[in-house]
């Protein structure tokens, strides 16, 4: 077939307005950390954090999603719902700053990386609580969207916390914040370089109590109509390449805009394979993006977000 023809009946493609990149914000002075784990990717503090939204507006990208490395951190996970922490700080600044204020800004809402034992939730002899986690999800939210964020993205996976989230919106004025729920969140292996970027490996045993297992896809299903109930109004599936078939059951399940969150293990895989000269890292970061399209996904969260950018620039 000819590659006029071929561009022409193209079913998927993947746009820069489909892109959310992930910036890791710390706390401090003259911060920026190369994460060892995920090439490419740094931590900044926000006195250093326009260098990286320079890059991030140079190139189109229009959505970012926001995580943050306290100083200091708690049984209770206190940094996350302070109006002076550092993702509410970085977000003022987003917003405040004539040449980024209109970046979306999207918060993830999860305690796991304000919390000295690095779990998403309370503890109490070794058990995560879930009730008790809500009201301070709902506060963190409100606190993100006090500070100007657009979207509030919960990533805790404790059950209920959409609906609680939702709640404490609306009773603070916030009602038009939507909220964007990690719905069907896996307990994957695949988030391990995040857990060096962001601090937040759980100090003892794992995530498996809250976040879902791998083996399951009804189960994902369960979840993403619990969270509609609950108010959800974008949904996030995660990990990504390995659960496309989820993303799949996801979009014949239902009508709400899909994110598709490639996570940091994927990107780590084929930032080691590009950098040995295995494989292609545009085509197969292309054909990841591509597939994910092809899978449902509306959206996609990723690592590679300025690379794609800038290669979907490049062949314009
Ligand atoms: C916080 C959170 C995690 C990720 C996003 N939000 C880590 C986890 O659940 O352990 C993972 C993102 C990635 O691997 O890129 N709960």
């Amino acid at each position: 077939m000819n590659a006029v023809l071929r561009d022409m009946v193209r079913e998927n493609r993947i746009q820069v307005s489909d892109l959310i990149y992930p910036v890791f914000v710390a706390e401090g002075q003259d911060i920026r950390n190369s994460v060892a784990s995920m090439p490419g990717i740094c931590q900044y503090s926000i006195d250093r954090l326009s260098e990286e939204l320079d890059r991030v507006t140079d190139v189109g990208v229009p959505a970012l999603l926001l995580f943050g490395i306290p100083k200091h951190k708690d049984e209770w996970g206190s940094g996350a719902y302070d109006d002076g922490g550092i993702v509410q700080q970085a977000i003022r600044f987003i917003k405040t700053n004539e040449k980024y204020k209109n970046l979306l800004v999207i918060a993830d809402v999860c305690l796991c990386e304000y919390t000295s034992h690095g779990h998403c939730g309370l503890v109490k002899d070794g058990v995560i609580l879930n009730d008790e986690t809500l009201p301070l999800l709902a506060k963190t939210a409100v606190s993100y969207a006090r500070a100007g964020a657009d979207v509030i993205a919960p990533s805790d996976m404790m059950d209920k916390r959409v609906g609680a989230i939702r709640a404490a919106l609306d009773e603070n004025g916030f009602l038009y914040t939507p909220v964007m729920a990690y719905s069907a969140k896996f307990a994957s292996a695949f988030y391990g370089p995040f857990r060096d970027a962001a601090h937040s490996a759980p100090g003892f045993g794992d995530r498996k109590t809250y976040q879902m297992d791998p083996a399951n896809g009804r189960e994902a299903l369960r979840e993403v109509e619990q969270d509609i109930l609950e108010g959800a109004d974008m949904i996030i599936a995660k990990p990504a390449a390995c659960y496309m078939d989820v993303i799949k059951d996801i979009r014949s399940f239902c009508k709400l805009p899909i994110a598709a969150y490639n996570v940091s293990g994927e990107y780590s895989m084929v930032k080691a394979a590009a950098a040995n000269g295995w494989i292609d890292e545009k085509k197969v970061v292309m054909e990841i993006m591509t597939g994910l399209k092809r899978a449902g996904a509306d959206l996609v969260i990723t690592y590679h977000a300025l690379d794609v950018a800038r290669w979907l620039k490049e062949a314009e």
